[in-house]
Order: C-alpha cells, then structure tokens, then sequence
C-alpha cells in the first residue's frame, strides 16, 4: 500500500503525483522549506502520509486550493521596501522612458495585486493612465482572482503615498478598494515560471519575493528567460533578499541594488 512508504520516498511519490496532476513541479522548490509548510498543513488536516494527502486532495477542490495557498505563500504589500520604488521612480523609469516612451511591462509572482498595482500608480506619474500597460502574472489562479477584485486591509496600504491613496482608493470601512481606472492599467494572467513560456519584449520585469523559494538550478533558468524577456536596456527589478551573483552570465549587469540591466 502507497502509505507504508519512507517518508522521504512518501515525499518524492507526492512529488511526481503533484507535477501530474498541475504541472507544478515541487522539486525545483527548497526542499526543507517547501516539506515543512506542507508536513505543517497535512499534519493539521489529519492524514499520515503525503500521498494520502494528495489522494484526499484530488478529489477535494477546497483542499487542493489549501494546499496551493500554502505552497506558495502569498504575503504582499503595496511599495513593498518603499526606498526601492524610490529608486524605480527617480532613476529607472526616467531612463527607460528615454528608450521607450510607453513601457512594457510585468509583475512576474504578482500574489494579490499590490505589486502591478503599485507600478501602475507610479507610472501614473509619468504617463496617462490609457498609456500604461502593464501584465501580472501568478501561478496561484486564486490570488490572481482576489487582485482583480483589488479590495485590501489597511496593513497592505500602508506605504502607498498619500496622494495615490487619495486619488485610487476608496474607503470602505477598515479596507481600501483599489479604483477602476488603475485595475483598467493591469491584464492579469496565470503563469507558471518554472513552465510556461515567457512573452518578451518587456522593457520592466519586476519579480520579488519568490526566487528565494526556488532550488540554484531552477533561478538559473529563470534568470536566463527573463534576459531572454527583456530588450535590450531593458531592467529586471528583484526583491531584497534576492540578488544575482553572476549577472553577465545572463548578458545583465548590476545597476542599483537590485536592479539589473539588460546589455544593449
Ligand atoms: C511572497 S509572494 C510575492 C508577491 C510580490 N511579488 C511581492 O514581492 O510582494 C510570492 C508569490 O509567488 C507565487 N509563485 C510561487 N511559485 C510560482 C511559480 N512557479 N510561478 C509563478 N508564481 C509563483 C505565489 O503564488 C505567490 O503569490
């Protein structure tokens, strides 16, 4: 019987069993990390075994959905290290639009919105709201819907200016509802960086706060598609614990922290 497996074999079983079922292939995440979140959530829910946890799941689409939040960790904010959009803002974007005038864009492991929506708003600045475009992508089609709704806790605002606050946001309560004309900026999608294939052409490629969650082999192929994405000058913008040890490698080079450059 499947459940008098090893427990490391009982994991590798749920491994192959997952990349099935969704294509999400959990080998390319930590190990440890990735096997203690979900011990941590199959343990709570009762079943002795990762296999008998994927077979409950299978046919389960609450649980399935459980154990997808629970992979993939969906914590987010708006300006999310406020100095860094700082830096978007005052030396990024003004020499990207040199280049481009309507920047292309994408909040590649967007969670909940507050990333592209943040983009949108501070592209406001620069552009009319017709010319921004911008793509958000998930793998987590359950976060993608709760950011097309764009309804937040006053946690998630807190270090939107006050100006965009006022003028995208409405009250509701305790919670702040994203407007219509910046939810009209963002084209949301499904997308899995460890699978699917990469649009390109992207003069901005922001994408914080995952890489940290995959295996050296699996940032390395990422790094390579994303240099693939961009055009030439275009930048990749990644999160502050991440960074790129070998940049040219990927034809980047470093420019601020945590902003890379495509070689023109
Ligand atoms: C911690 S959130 C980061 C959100 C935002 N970028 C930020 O920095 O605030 C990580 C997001 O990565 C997504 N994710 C995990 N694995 C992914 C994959 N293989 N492809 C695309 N997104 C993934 C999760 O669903 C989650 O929404």
């Amino acid at each position: 019987m499947l459940t008098s497996l090893q427990p490391n074999q009982d994991f590798a079983r749920f491994v192959q069993l997952v990349k099935t079922k969704s294509g999400i292939d959990l080998a390319l995440y930590k190990e440890p990390q990735m096997k203690r979140r979900l011990n941590s959530l199959r343990e709570r829910r009762g079943f002795a075994s990762f296999v008998d946890f994927y077979n409950a799941f299978s046919s389960q689409p609450d649980l399935y959905a459980e154990f997808l939040d629970q992979m993939t960790i969906n914590v987010s904010e708006f300006f999310r290290n406020p100095q860094r959009w700082d830096v978007l803002r005052d030396k990024v974007f003004p020499e990207l639009m040199k280049l481009s005038p309507k920047p292309k864009c994408w909040s590649a492991a967007c969670s909940t919105g507050e990333e592209p929506y943040s983009m949108a708003m501070l592209l406001s600045e620069f552009l009319e709201l017709r010319d921004i475009r911008l793509l958000a992508t998930d793998l987590d089609q359950h976060v993608i819907e709760r950011a097309q709704i764009g309804n937040y806790a006053a946690a998630a605002v807190k270090d939107v200016p006050k100006a965009h606050l006022n003028n995208y946001f409405t009250k509701q309560g305790e919670r702040y509802q994203i407007s219509d004309q910046i939810k009209r900026c963002v084209q949301f999608k499904r997308h899995n960086l460890l699978a699917d294939r990469y649009e390109t052409g992207f003069d901005l490629i922001v994408c914080r706060n995952v890489l940290i969650y995959f295996t050296d082999e699996a940032k390395e192929a990422i790094f390579t598609k994303f240099s693939q994405a961009l055009r030439p000058g275009g930048y990749l913008f990644i999160g502050g614990t991440e960074q790129i040890f070998q940049p040219q490698q990927y034809g980047l080079e470093a420019t601020e922290t945590f902003f890379y450059r495509k070689k023109q």
